[in-house]
């Protein structure tokens, strides 16, 4: 491998490390709230802490399919007056509105991170989202700052990121391009800037490798457009028959995850492609705001509730995303893993007042050294993972350089089998020595966390760097992720 430690790939923008919690499952009740002795749902304390290390910098919020079935108007104002409402989606749970708004934006404020509403186009108004907009960012007099000053809030909250609809091409309402693209224009004609902020308007971008939704959007509404949002989900088996277990998989689930996963960079390439004809000043953003595996349910968890367990496979595709998305640092701005708490591919698994941190978690946490950092541009000999006559390239990385002029790198070997040497220079810079090492291994391919054994797989200190005479050298177990801090 051979790093430019002078070169710049661009800025990785923090909000590549964006969250998602939906009203789905446990992931806002029994996730980031619970119930407190006087059966009101407060926010947990230790799930806040957790996030706060890792560092939110932006959650999205209500949905996911939730958002286009959701009336803002009934989660706000005095909880015992809020309708009840059947969550036919996920689980057909009822829903009592008890976290709405407010209570977002006091979780919002908990986690000092920046919300990414998304506003109901599949069965709300034009006038409905206008008017949620305004309750959450007049900072006048306004119809809607007087009903946001009566239910306790005086200030606006000025939200910068709103989304169109979700999925407007399924759940949000199985349009085709061309209906959601006038009704986008619609619709975001309504979001008016308020004091110092300007909506930054997101579409409902492609389900994965739907370029033709791409194409229509950008053609006949990106000039009003900042960003598109594809969704892309990985799985080890299908849709429609068996989306593959969590845990109990085996080498062949092993490889097909990882080569899933590797898809981002096709899909990156050829929407931003796309985007490119119609916005060559880069202005629009490829956000990925729904990604990562999705696998059967547990067990014994309540159907439609998407609980699933989380091992170190999902922490290895996380590092093999995160890459693909530094390699595209010149549209691709924004994304979010699905889902924060107790849902899909989670950071954090809570039963009862008990909760762990998951792999991904931890990959998450290695990788905060990048955010914010300017991408180095390097070239590496990636080696090939073989399975059955097929192969992946074994080896992924990042390399960045942050703002006080420190060197971090990450590298991931998927091959479960074999740990490779990787040789390491900086080009014309010496590098002197390694400061720091993590590294995230296990010896089976399915090690999670649980509720009894929370720390089974958590980060180590990593012993196998070493600088010699400028060059370093690297032993790389295998199914490993390391992040090193290098001093040149
Ligand atoms: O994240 C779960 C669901 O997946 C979301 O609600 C939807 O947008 C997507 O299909």
């Amino acid at each position: 491998m051979t790093i430019d430690a002078t070169g710049d790939n661009g800025q990785i923008s923090r909000h590549l490390y964006g969250h998602f919690a939906e009203h789905l499952g446990r992931g806002i009740y029994d996730g980031f709230w619970k119930k407190d002795s006087a059966d009101q749902y407060i926010i947990r304390d230790d799930v806040v802490a957790a996030m706060k290390e890792l560092g939110v910098p932006n959650l999205r919020w209500p949905g996911g399919c939730f958002a286009d079935y959701y009336f803002w108007e009934h989660g706000v104002g005095p909880k015992d007056e809020r309708p009840t409402v059947v969550n036919n989606l996920w689980g057909g749970v009822t829903e009592d509105n008890s976290v709405g708004t407010h209570e977002f934006m006091d979780l919002v404020a908990e986690l000092e991170t920046e919300p990414i509403v998304v506003g109901n186009v599949g069965s709300g108004t034009v006038e409905d989202m206008a008017n949620w907009w305004q309750y959450l960012n007049h900072p006048g007099e306004s119809p809607m700052a007087k009903r946001r000053a009566e239910n306790g809030r005086e200030e606006p909250w000025n939200v910068r990121f709103f989304g169109v609809g979700n999925e407007s091409w399924g759940c949000g309402g199985h349009m085709r391009p061309e209906f959601y693209a006038d009704l986008y224009r619609q619709y975001s004609t309504f979001l008016h800037g308020y004091g110092d902020v300007s909506p930054f308007r997101i579409a409902t971008g492609p389900a994965g490798n739907d370029y033709v939704w791409t194409e229509v959007l950008m053609e006949r509404a990106g000039d009003r457009i900042d960003g598109i949002d594809l969704h892309h989900y990985t799985l080890d088996g299908s849709w429609t028959t068996h989306k593959g277990q969590a845990v109990n998989f085996d080498e062949g689930g092993w490889f097909r995850l990882m080569e899933r996963a590797m898809e981002m960079d096709e899909l990156l390439t050829n929407h931003k492609a796309i985007m490119d004809t119609y916005d060559p000043e880069k202005r629009v953003w490829l956000i990925v705001g729904e990604w990562g595996t999705w696998h059967e349910q547990e067990e014994g968890s309540t159907p439609g509730f998407l609980y699933q367990q989380n091992t170190l496979r999902d922490a290895l595709t996380a590092s093999v995303t995160l890459d693909i998305f530094h390699q595209h640092l010149d549209r691709v701005k924004m994304a979010n893993i699905a889902q924060t708490i107790n849902v899909l591919q989670a950071m954090i698994l809570t039963d009862g007042e008990r909760m762990l941190r998951t792999p991904t978690y931890h990959t998450f946490d290695m990788y905060k050294v990048h955010r914010d950092a300017i991408a180095l541009p390097f070239e590496l000999d990636r080696g090939e993972y073989e399975r059955d006559g097929e192969s992946l390239p074994a080896l992924s990385g990042t390399a960045s350089i942050d703002a006080e002029g420190r060197i971090h790198l990450s590298l991931t070997n998927i091959d479960p089998n074999q740990s490779r040497t990787v040789t390491v220079s900086l080009g014309e810079n010496t590098l002197k020595r390694v400061v720091s090492g993590r590294i995230l291994t296990a010896d089976a391919m399915n090690t999670h966390n649980t509720f009894d054994a929370p720390d089974t797989l958590v980060p180590q200190l990593f012993s196998g760097a070493k600088v010699k005479k400028g060059t370093l050298t690297i032993e790389l177990p295998a199914k490993s992720l390391v992040t090193l801090e290098l001093a040149d």
